[in-house]
């Protein structure tokens, strides 16, 4: 090869390597890590999704979003937000702020959607996370790849999101999602969803609190979707351990009409780095899994402790025992 063939060839590789870097978005990019073939199969439907919607407008990579100020300006309530869903396109109102963590933005817009904004890697994430759970019978939020689409100067620029229900949509079905991480101990700074709980009947009123009895039934559905997540090898981070109240309705065992905690995981990606899933299921000990159904449950007594009316009644003396009792029978005695 001659010397300027030879520099123009590895000039124009590089620039195919970078704008095919620019183009492939995090979305393809760890979908060969994934065993599972139906998993598999959804992640690369939505990465063809994504692909196709980002041909309707300018993707913009998260480098360069804080040189496109109209983005962040599009997330103010009364905003009309254009997007792309698998159900085709939809413009939706834009209602309030629904909350906030350390790496994303929930917005509520109408028809109780939620939209997450954050870096696009974590959007796929996410979806990844909570179809893999869904997989393996663990109750999430049904979240959906979309595309967001705003206007600068006649151009249109676009942006991976994910949709789904609000939190706060779940109480009509008797459930009440709760972010164990974010639930403040006075009552008066919890949310609307907390709130509600606080004031429902969670257990049957002549039932003895200071009884194994009175727990089980809210706490062995949790159980049992501790050990689906340990027998797949799944540990999700801690800021995934997010559980749901369900009362009765559609979404009970229909096994008594007590209330029932079930594993509600969300949050599973960073800001900063990327999660692999391989990383993420490892084969698990038990020792891991009585450490990971430990901090569950303590979570939800302390959340319960939290509600003015069991509060006085359950002291974090008795808490202490019975959540010992509850790890002793459901994880120790094999
Ligand atoms: N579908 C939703 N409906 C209502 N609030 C939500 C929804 N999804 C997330 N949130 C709220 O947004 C906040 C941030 O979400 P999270 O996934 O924990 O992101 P972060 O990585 O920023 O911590 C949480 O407090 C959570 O309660
Ligand atoms: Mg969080």
């Amino acid at each position: 090869m001659k010397f300027p063939i030879c520099i123009w060839f590895l000039f124009s590789s590089m620039c195919a390597l970078s704008s095919s870097f620019l183009e492939v978005v995090p979305e393809y990019v760890n979908v060969e890590e994934i065993d599972d073939v139906n998993l598999k199969h959804t992640m690369i439907e939505y990465g063809k999704f994504f692909k196709r919607s980002f041909e309707k407008g300018r993707y913009i990579a998260d480098l360069f979003l804080s040189s496109r100020p109209e983005y962040k300006g599009i997330f103010t309530p009364g905003s009309k937000i254009s997007l792309e869903t698998l159900d085709g396109e939809m413009e939706l109102t834009l209602i309030k702020l629904l909350g906030s963590g350390g790496s994303k933005l929930f917005y509520e817009l109408e028809r109780n959607l939620a939209l997450g904004r954050m870096k696009a890697h974590q959007v796929y994430e996410e979806l990844r996370g909570h179809r893999f759970l869904e997989g393996i019978g663990i109750l999430v939020n049904d979240i959906r790849p979309a595309v967001i689409f705003w206007s600068e100067k006649e151009v249109t620029y676009a942006r991976p999101v994910f949709i789904g229900p609000t939190f706060e949509s779940y109480m009509e079905k008797n459930a009440y999602v709760a972010d164990l991480g974010r639930c403040g101990n006075i009552v008066e700074e919890f949310g609307e969803i907390q709130l509600t709980l606080s004031q429902l009947e969670l257990f049957p009123s002549d039932v003895d609190l200071h009884s194994l009895e009175a727990w089980e039934p809210l706490i062995s559905p949790l159980v049992k979707d501790l050990y689906k997540m340990y027998e797949n090898g799944f540990v999700g981070p801690p800021d995934s351990r997010n559980v749901i109240f369900i009362g009765p309705g559609p979404l009970h065992s229909g096994k008594g009409t007590h209330f029932e905690v079930r594993a509600f995981p969300f949050d599973f990606s960073k800001k900063l780095s990327r999660t692999s899933l391989r990383k993420s299921l490892q084969p698990q000990s038990h020792s891991d899994l009585s450490k990971m159904a430990t901090a569950y449950i303590e979570d939800v007594f302390w959340m319960i402790r939290t509600f003015p009316k069991y509060g006085e009644k359950v002291t974090s003396a008795d808490e202490e025992k019975l959540i010992e009792k509850l790890i002793e029978k459901y994880f120790h005695a094999k």
